[in-house]
């Protein structure tokens, strides 16, 4: 083991900054437009279905290989795989290929968030009397090349700081700093959605569930943000369970970034839901839900500037802690592989991800006419990751921790830390059961619909 890597300085900084690598822009941004798309309350049981029997299994797989190897993921392959070692070292290097796409336009919508928080705060986001016309301001900025690269770049910047400091004193440290705000700002957000007159309708399109709009692909939806939604998939998690101690457990880490990021999608789910249909607008706005919708939503509270100055406080701490856990990701591949320094690291790869972002930055307005496969850029590289790296990736996981490694050298590993009890050792069945046979079958199913077998 290398005994210069850093560590975690204690086991709720690692819990903080995992749970904070999961709830991201997918648990504010993507979670409320989707299941206002797929029909409410059926979608949402599913997904949580979902996250319990392949998200939450190959989530504790991938801690597991990174604390494994105590390395980023191209070196863990490298290290752990007995069998095919050249492709599981080409697997690695889709992490890092995932990575970089994932970033190049997760920064770019980071940034309009950024922008958004500014502008409220600017007082800007309240006096929208439709939602088209809170539509036109918001074309207007992101058709503007200026605005829009700048805040990417300032987005780009800022996680790059992050990580310059190092997993303890910069990811650690603003993880403990930032969640505990995230909290205290969405249960405010809910209590006071929750309050509106009128919110019993976003409450009964949470909770009442029509099955009669669910489809196959709404459960392969479901699936495939289960672990978009819990960062799995492309390493990032691995990298952050390799600066775990042998005496974590990581059963126990596992369910609770899991729980976590659930609650915090439901939490925002109900601020979301119970302020849009309170002020009667419509749920299945698709993804300018948030950019779209909120700020008319907003404009007809009173106090509505505090109130979106506070929810894209919110989006922008959580598209933060998630941006800073993928180039973690990278930095670590750099150090492991080419025995790079972090800052160099640090340095090189914000200006790569920030120059790969510039195509997906002007797709809303300079670039807007390029298509590929009838998809702009941004979008191709959201399909492209999304739907077919990421379900590749959380395959590829399961089937290296199921098939390519030992039964009992991954029991041994996940027993560090877990006690030798009759109940973990049926938990532990169970779990081994899901990642070797139900994970790579299901998420086999995402990736068939994904390039359009299935649909
Ligand atoms: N989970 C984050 C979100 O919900 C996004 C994210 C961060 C991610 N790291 C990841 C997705 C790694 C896939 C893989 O927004």
């Amino acid at each position: 083991m290398d005994g210069n890597r850093e560590h975690w300085g204690n086991k709720l900084g690692f819990i903080l900054a995992a749970a904070g690598s999961a709830v991201g822009l997918g648990n504010i941004w993507k979670f409320p437009y989707i299941t206002g798309e797929n029909g409410g309350a059926a979608f949402i049981i599913i997904y949580l279905i979902c996250i319990l029997i392949i998200g939450l299994p190959v989530l504790i797989a991938e801690i597991l290989l990174g604390r494994n190897s105590q390395l980023g993921p191209i070196s863990t392959f490298r290290k752990l795989a007995r069998k095919h070692k050249k492709l599981w070292i080409i697997a690695g290097g889709i992490f890092f290929f995932t990575g970089l796409v994932i970033l190049s336009y997760y920064n770019v919508i980071a940034g309009w968030s950024l922008g958004y928080m500014v502008e409220s705060i600017a007082g800007k986001i309240s006096s929208f009397q439709t939602s088209a016309d809170a539509s036109v301001h918001f074309d207007a900025l992101v058709k503007n090349p200026i605005w829009i690269i700048s805040w990417q770049f300032a987005f780009v910047a800022l996680g790059g700081i992050v990580v310059y400091f190092g997993v303890r004193n910069g990811i650690e440290k603003i993880s403990k700093l930032l969640m505990p705000v995230f909290f205290v700002i969405l249960i405010f957000l809910v209590i006071w959605g929750v309050s509106l007159e009128g919110a019993e309708k976003g409450l009964a399109f949470l909770f009442k569930p029509d099955w009669s709009t669910v489809s196959f692909k709404t459960v392969l939806m479901a699936l495939g943000h289960a672990f978009f939604t819990l960062s799995v998939g492309m390493g990032v998690l691995l990298t952050y369970g390799s600066y775990l101690k042998k005496d974590d457990n990581v059963f126990f880490s596992g369910i609770m970034i899991a729980l976590l990021d659930t609650l915090i999608a439901m939490l925002a789910g109900l601020a979301i839901f119970t302020s849009v249909f309170a002020m009667g607008f419509n749920p299945a706005d698709g993804p300018g839900l948030v950019f779209n919708v909120l700020p008319a939503v907003f404009s007809q509270m009173p106090g509505g500037n505090i109130f979106s100055s506070l929810f894209f406080i919110l989006l922008s701490i959580a598209a933060l802690t998630s941006t800073i856990s993928i180039l973690e990701m990278l930095v670590s591949t750099l150090m492991d592989e080419f025995n790079m320094k972090r800052h160099s690291s640090v340095v090189l790869l914000s200006a790569t991800i920030f120059i790969l972002g510039i195509p997906s930055a002007l797709s809303f307005g300079e670039l807007g006419h390029i298509s590929i496969f009838g998809l702009n850029w941004f979008d191709t590289m959201d399909y492209l990751s999304a739907n077919i790296l990421l379900p590749f990736g959380g395959m590829l996981v399961a089937v290296f921790v199921g098939w390519y490694l030992m039964k009992q050298d991954i029991m041994g590993e996940l027993f560090h830390g877990v006690r030798n009890t009759d109940f973990n050792r049926g938990t532990s069945k169970v779990w081994y059961f899901l990642v070797k046979f139900v994970a790579p079958i299901l998420i086999f199913l995402v990736f068939l619909s994904a390039i359009g077998v299935l649909k």
